[in-house]
């Protein structure tokens, strides 16, 4: 399976972690993509149209997009534990979970896009920190859930890890751990997970 990806996209690494969890890291064949929504690239726009990486496609030919539908995907290929909780509360809460680190990574990727992407004098700062005050609001209900989480490794929290990972690597200034120790507890805990450990992200630009 050919995964279009980037060692910077905190939604890549949340599709790798994914793999590394279910075994089937080795069945992906990583094609590493630059780009930004300004500038697409064209081998990845040949397969989602969107431009948005990761993207994959797999041994029968089928493209799937985003790393929601890639990681549910994974999951329905092997026979461990499950990542997606086949149905019942358990299934609500990891994807709502899920939703809530998709948010944060939104977030974060936005406000590194306006700050990174956007020429200096069509900086909008209202906007960016708009963009704070969301994945902000999400850390402070996350650290009142923290402790739920014990040692459940699903679609939710690793999506979560890999949230955080992604404010740790854009925007360590913001010392989100001050306010939130359960949270930060938490996170040095599954990021001790070979399937976190190996998927940090790394810079790129
Ligand atoms: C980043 O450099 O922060 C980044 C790169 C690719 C996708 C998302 C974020």
């Amino acid at each position: 399976m050919r995964l279009h990806y980037n060692v910077a996209s905190p939604f890549v690494r949340k599709v790798m972690a994914v793999a590394i969890e279910t075994g089937l890291d080795d069945r992906l064949e990583p094609a590493a993509r630059m780009m930004t929504p300004v500038r697409p690239d064209a081998d990845l726009i040949r397969d989602n149209p969107l431009g948005k990486i990761p993207c994959l496609v797999t041994d029968d030919g089928a493209v799937l997009y985003d790393s929601r539908v890639i990681c549910e995907y994974l999951d329905s290929l092997h026979d461990g534990p499950r990542m997606f909780p086949a149905a019942g509360p358990a299934r609500w809460t990891a994807l709502r979970r899920q939703a809530e680190g998709d948010g944060i990574m939104d977030a974060g990727v936005l406000a590194r896009y306006e700050t990174f992407v956007r020429p200096q004098e069509h900086r909008w700062g209202e906007w960016i920190e708009g963009q704070k005050q969301k994945f902000r609001r999400a850390l402070d209900a996350l650290e009142a859930e923290a402790e739920a989480f014990g040692d459940t490794v699903d679609i939710g929290t690793l999506t979560i890890g890999c949230a955080l990972g992604y404010l740790d690597f854009r925007y360590a200034d913001e010392g989100w751990r001050d306010s939130r120790p359960r949270l930060a507890a938490w996170l040095e805990r599954i990021a001790a997970r070979p399937s976190m450990a190996r998927t940090a992200p790394v810079e790129i630009w």
